[in-house]
């Protein structure tokens, strides 16, 4: 055990080196943790580091310096302020670029050392900069500190050997310009230096909503998910609910084609494997990172224990978890567990999978199966994460009304929950026997489990009902957000956090869930432990009908198609009246306010979009899922077609960052693929999700009425 999660975290240890090293970084600094978490409102405040708002410390991290600082013992009451700033600089938010972690940790942030500002008017307060690092050489030269921070060997050189004598700084460094060399830095356009403050980015531009989104129609299939092709191409994966994926060309903005995709010759064909009922399919479809040089995806589906013989696995409603299946009555008659949630591993072999044109539906390995108790809300997104490589996986409550075992609350159980899981190093039988795994996956050592050993170890955040719809920022990988359908009264947005505990069925959104009634046994839960959503809506909103919404989250949107959007990160109602954008200002600080967006269909669209009836509206039907692709640009999967958002002035939404005259385009279009339908085919297509809406419709209002 200790063995392998040693090797384990030495392996992700590794793997986020190499991460680190690979990945593009973006341009500008980020709010970002030196462990690669997003920074948080601690959960009580720190009373040693003066850090309030979003920081990197929870208040036992904050004690522990408080420790060391103490343990220093510095007589010098100039020198140990300067030191206790330097050691705090950890809590603060920016601490990932402060210790600069993707070139190798440091012991001790840049510390800044210059009189001007490196060229970044936005970024500093006029020219009051003080050189910190002079500052601290200064006020710290002649006194003696045990275990000195500034220690050159601590820093990767060898000058001094190591010991745990005190030194002063004029031990350790022959000069106070060796020492800033060693230490020093500047800020700049994309990183930040310590000045012994909190690290304050400012940012006067304000984000403002966009006037109107407009769309063009590309395609005439029903989808739910996409996803880009991770070769970085113009191409993305589609896929449907009855389980099957087709490789597509997106075509250039402003070409007038619409997407090359042949519904007759799918990428692959799951439909043999898949349960398909009206809320019952093919949930979620990831490709891996990696997916061009080993051909491996990823989807994720229902199957039927009734239907198929190969469905089985262990019920969610178990023992460990204070339930008995013998006990679930489900409203319509359907015994427990009859329906799973399943990942399964595929492949598309070849030695080059980047052109693989088909992927092979024979399944190589079994990731992860969970009978479902109550049959709904089961989620069933799987995303890779963009930093660390792990796979996602979103779970509904189960479906059970008011989530009246409390699932979403029980650490033990793996509803209401969203998981991450390494599909990278497959553990032995006997493991998943040992740690009673749910399939052929490993533990990332630094889950959430690690901190809070009450937790199921494949959970990373918990008290969700349905997560329907979550993303990663791609110029944020720490803003992942979630869409969370909700029950009666309200829809959210969450910005989901390693270890966050959203709140069902203690609340839903903001609000205190009120049906204690039907769930007698409830115990609040502190409500300081739970984190509230950033953004949201209320039914009422959307529907005077109680109950009738459900929320599809989105992504932020940053393609350089509509520059009056980026930045917004846009959501909308599975009815498709509203879309709504969540703005942050000031950026980074959480605090986001929602806009309505309003939108419309350009007249150029390449297939002819309709409006709803006595409506300016387009009909959109139902907004099953959004999706980008690797230019960044946005889509809306709707029962009525693909939508993409395009330039505002195509719809004549005036946004006076768009250069009009710059955008027309650039090269011939590229023929515009004519997509082929098999009838019997499209007909399914057009009814599946009718039946997914229809039961939606259905189970809401039973329990808006009920
Ligand atoms: C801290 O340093 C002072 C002298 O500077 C000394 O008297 C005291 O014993 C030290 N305390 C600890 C805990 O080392
Ligand atoms: C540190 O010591 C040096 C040499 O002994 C002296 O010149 C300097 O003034 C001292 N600095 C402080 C801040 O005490
Ligand atoms: C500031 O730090 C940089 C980077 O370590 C170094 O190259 C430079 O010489 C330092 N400047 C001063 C004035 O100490
Ligand atoms: C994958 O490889 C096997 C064995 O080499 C072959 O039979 C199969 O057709 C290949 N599948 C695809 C989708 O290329
Ligand atoms: C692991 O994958 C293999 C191959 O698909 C499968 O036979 C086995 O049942 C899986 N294990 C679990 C626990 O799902
Ligand atoms: C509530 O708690 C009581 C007493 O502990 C128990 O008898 C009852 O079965 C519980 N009800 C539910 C719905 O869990
Ligand atoms: C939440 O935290 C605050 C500040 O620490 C405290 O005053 C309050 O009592 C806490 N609330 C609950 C419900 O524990
Ligand atoms: C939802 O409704 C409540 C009360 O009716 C109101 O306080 C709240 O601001 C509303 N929230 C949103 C996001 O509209
Ligand atoms: C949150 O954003 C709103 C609207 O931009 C602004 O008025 C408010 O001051 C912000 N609150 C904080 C705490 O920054
Ligand atoms: C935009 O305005 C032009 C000129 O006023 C008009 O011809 C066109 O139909 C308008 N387009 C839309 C989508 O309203
Ligand atoms: C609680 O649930 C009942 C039936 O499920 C419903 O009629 C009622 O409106 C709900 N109450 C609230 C406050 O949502």
């Amino acid at each position: 055990m200790d063995c392998l999660n040693n090797k384990l975290s030495i392996i992700c240890l590794l793997l986020l080196l190499l991460l680190l090293l690979v990945l593009p970084y973006p341009s500008a600094t980020l709010p970002l943790c030196t462990d690669l978490r997003a920074p948080v409102k601690p959960k009580k405040p720190l009373t040693f580091c003066p850090y309030d708002g979003k920081a990197c410390c929870d208040s036992s991290q904050d004690s522990q310096l408080r420790q060391r600082f103490d343990a220093l013992n510095i007589s010098d009451s100039a020198c140990a302020s300067a030191v206790k700033s330097i050691l705090c600089a950890t809590c603060d938010q920016f601490s990932a670029d402060l210790f600069k972690v993707q070139s190798g940790p440091r012991t001790i942030p840049v510390l800044c050392n210059s009189t001007t500002d490196g060229g970044a008017p936005s970024k500093s307060q006029g020219q009051a900069v003080d050189n910190f690092c002079s500052n601290v050489w200064d006020v710290c030269q002649n006194v003696s500190i045990p275990d000195s921070p500034f220690a050159p060997s601590l820093h990767r050189k060898t000058a001094v050997p190591e010991s745990s004598n005190p030194y002063k700084l004029t031990d350790l460094w022959p000069s106070k310009t060796e020492f800033c060399n060693a230490f020093g830095g500047v800020s700049g356009e994309d990183s930040v230096c310590f000045d012994g403050k909190q690290v304050s980015v400012l940012d006067n531009e304000e984000l403002m909503p966009p006037k109107g989104m407009c769309l063009e129609k590309i395609g005439k299939g029903s989808y739910l998910n996409m996803a880009p092709h991770p070769d970085g191409s113009n191409r993305a994966f589609f896929s449907d609910q009855p389980g099957k994926v087709w490789l597509a060309t997106i075509p250039e903005q402003d070409s007038g084609a619409a997407l090359g995709l042949d519904e007759s010759s799918p990428f692959v064909d799951l439909t043999d494997e898949v349960y398909l009922d009206s809320i019952f399919g093919m949930m979620g479809l990831a490709f891996h990172p990696d997916f061009a040089r080993n051909g491996r995806f990823f989807a994720s589906y229902n199957c039927d224990k009734i239907k198929s013989p190969g469905c089985t696995g262990r019920c969610a409603c178990n023992s460990d978890v204070d339930c008995d299946p013998s006990q679930i009555v489900s409203p319509d008659g359907t015994p427990p567990c009859k329906d799973y949630v399943v990942v399964s591993e595929f492949s598309a072999n070849g030695s080059s999978s980047s052109t693989a044109e088909k992927g092979n539906p024979s399944e190589v390995r079994r990731i992860f199966t969970m009978g479902i108790p109550f049959g709904g809300d089961h989620g069933g997104q799987i995303l890779f994460g963009p930093e660390d490589g792990y796979l996602y996986l979103m779970m509904g409550d189960g479906g059970g009304k008011s989530d009246q075992y409390n699932f979403a609350q029980n650490k033990k159980s793996l509803l209401g929950k969203i998981m991450r899981l390494d599909v990278n190093n497959m553990p032995s039988e006997k493991t998943i026997a040992d740690l009673n795994l749910w399939g052929n996956y490993s533990i990332p050592s630094d889950n959430p489990f690690s901190e809070d050993k009450q937790l199921q170890p494949e959970i990373w955040a918990m008290g969700l009902r349905n997560p329907w719809r979550c993303s990663f920022d791609s110029e944020r990988p720490s803003y992942f957000v979630c869409g969370d359908i909700g029950q009666d009264q309200y829809e959210e947005v969450d910005l989901i956090t390693k270890g966050g505990n959203y709140g069902w069925r203690m609340l839903e959104g903001p609000i205190l869930f009120q049906n204690q009634t039907t769930t007698p046994n409830i115990t609040l839960v502190n409500s300081n432990d739970t984190i509230l959503p950033v953004a949201g809506y209320n039914h009422s909103d959307v529907n005077k009908k109680e109950g009738s919404a459900a929320i599809s989250g989105g992504y932020f949107y940053r393609s350089t198609t509509d520059p009056c959007s980026y930045g917004s990160y846009f959501y909308g109602d599975l009815y498709a009246k509203n879309i709504w954008a969540a703005l942050e200002n000031p950026k980074n600080s959480g605090n986001f306010t929602t806009t309505s967006i309003p939108f419309s269909c350009a007249a150029d669209s390449p297939l002819p979009c309709s409006s709803v009836p006595n409506s300016p509206l387009p009909a959109l039907s139902y907004i099953f899922s959004f999706g980008e692709d690797n230019r960044k640009d946005l889509f809306i999967l709707t029962m009525s077609g693909v939508y993409r958002v395009v330039r505002p002035s195509r719809c004549n939404y005036t946004c006076s960052k768009e250069n009009v005259a710059a955008s027309t385009p650039h090269q011939p279009p590229p023929p515009a693929a004519s997509s082929s339908n098999t009838g019997s085919y499209q007909l399914l297509n057009l009814l599946l999700p009718l039946c997914f809406v229809v039961f939606v419709l259905c189970r809401l209002d039973t329990v808006g009425s009920a």
